[in-house]
């Protein structure tokens, strides 16, 4: 996360004493990334985050990926994704590789266990539904259109007003505005389609200093495990620092337009190592007196493509829905389907959303998304 924060109360000085009302210290951790070289925040605990009664292991499911075949655009429809159950049990894979995993959740219910992935970022992309997230670092509210941004070693629990439907990116590196938006201080720029004030922290909530048996369910070394804490992991008083959960919705992604068609990287959103969430929104098109507002014919080189078409009208697809997903892999070219283009001219505007991921590497497709595959999209260029 790129700036400082600092929520509820903690000493002045970092590593000296501060007390609780009784008398006793607050326990003070350090929570970073890179081993004490990257992003972090100093946590204080009313009671030591070490203190586990139980271990155990749970069932891990492991993700089944199938063999390519040819090499071909695809589609899934998942309007019809099973709801039910938590964010977790609802959690599917659909595309993915070592760098990355792409899913879906549908849940109906809130978090049943705490959940902590120590291997991995996680964005939370809500489609539909709205709710909170809590965790030590305090409440991250969120509605349809945030990215909730989640750090390694977090501890949640996700609370919904109703049913939810969520886009999960997972990648076990870390996820930040772009480089190239940024000052050498980490400030993001004037010519970012956001900026600081779209990023938010979480809000403060009052610890929780309880003792008793909470269960948290930990992922790490691609399994799952059971730690029974011996208090609630939301017991911290106060926190500061850049590492924490925030929330950006995509309607605060200001869009950036031309005289003629702009490439691809102008709806970047996100970095993250070997690939990049880009944010395509609501716009005005083109304004060259001769422009095509419908993208050109590419081939992505070095780069998978996966849309996820949140709402509105996709003006370069046809026969793709609001919850599909398209993914056009390296090595082919695609673009618009026939009669696209033509269409596209004299156009003013787009109320086009979607969320698109684009990979550095191939990506792999999971047996659980096989249900939603829509055979014939390879052949839908065919005049
Ligand atoms: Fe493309």
């Amino acid at each position: 996360m790129p700036f400082y924060t600092k929520c509820g109360k903690f000493p002045h000085k970092r590593h000296t004493q501060f007390r609780r009302d009784d008398g006793k210290l607050y326990t003070e951790e350090v929570m970073g990334m890179e081993g004490f070289s990257g992003i972090q925040s100093l946590l204080y605990h009313h009671f030591p985050p070490t203190s586990v009664s139980k271990v155990d292991s749970l069932p891990s499911e492991e993700v089944e990926w199938l063999d390519y075949g040819p090499l071909r655009g695809r589609q899934f429809k998942t309007k019809d994704f099973p709801p039910g159950g938590d964010p977790h049990e609802s959690r599917r894979t659909i595309l993915g590789n070592s760098d990355v995993t792409l899913g879906l959740s549908r849940p109906t219910e809130s978090s049943k266990a705490f959940y902590r992935n120590g291997q991995a970022y996680e964005v939370w992309y809500c489609h539909e539904g709205k709710g909170k997230l809590e965790s030590q670092f305090g409440t991250n509210p969120f509605r349809p259109g945030d990215y909730i941004v989640i750090p390694y070693g977090t501890t949640w629990k996700m609370e919904l007003d109703g049913e939810a439907r969520f886009l999960v990116i997972e990648c076990p590196s870390q996820i930040a505005p772009p480089k190239r938006y940024r000052n050498k201080y980490g400030q993001l720029l004037e010519h970012s389609p956001y900026c600081e004030r779209d990023m938010n922290p979480p809000e403060y909530r009052e610890p929780i200093a309880e003792r008793g048996e909470f269960p948290v369910h930990v992922k790490v070394r691609d399994a799952h495990h059971l730690h029974v804490m011996t208090h609630h992991p939301f017991d911290v008083v106060g926190w500061d620092g850049y590492l924490y959960p925030w929330t950006f919705n995509i309607e605060d992604f200001e869009p950036i337009t031309g005289r003629i068609h702009q490439p691809p990287p102008v709806h970047q959103t996100f970095e993250a190592h070997n690939f990049v969430v880009c944010s395509f929104c609501p716009r005005l098109f083109d304004y060259h007196p001769q422009s095509i507002p419908a993208p050109y014919n590419h081939s992505n080189v070095n780069s998978d493509e996966v849309l996820y078409y949140v709402d509105g009208d996709f003006m370069s697809r046809r026969g793709v829905d609001k919850y599909d997903w398209t993914l056009h892999p390296s090595g082919l070219p695609h673009g618009p389907q026939p009669g696209a283009t033509e269409a596209s001219i004299g156009k003013e505007k787009t109320e086009e959303l979607a969320v698109m991921v684009d990979t550095f590497r191939p990506l792999q497709v999971a047996k659980g998304a096989i249900e939603f595959e829509e055979d014939d999209y390879a052949y839908s260029w065919v005049e």
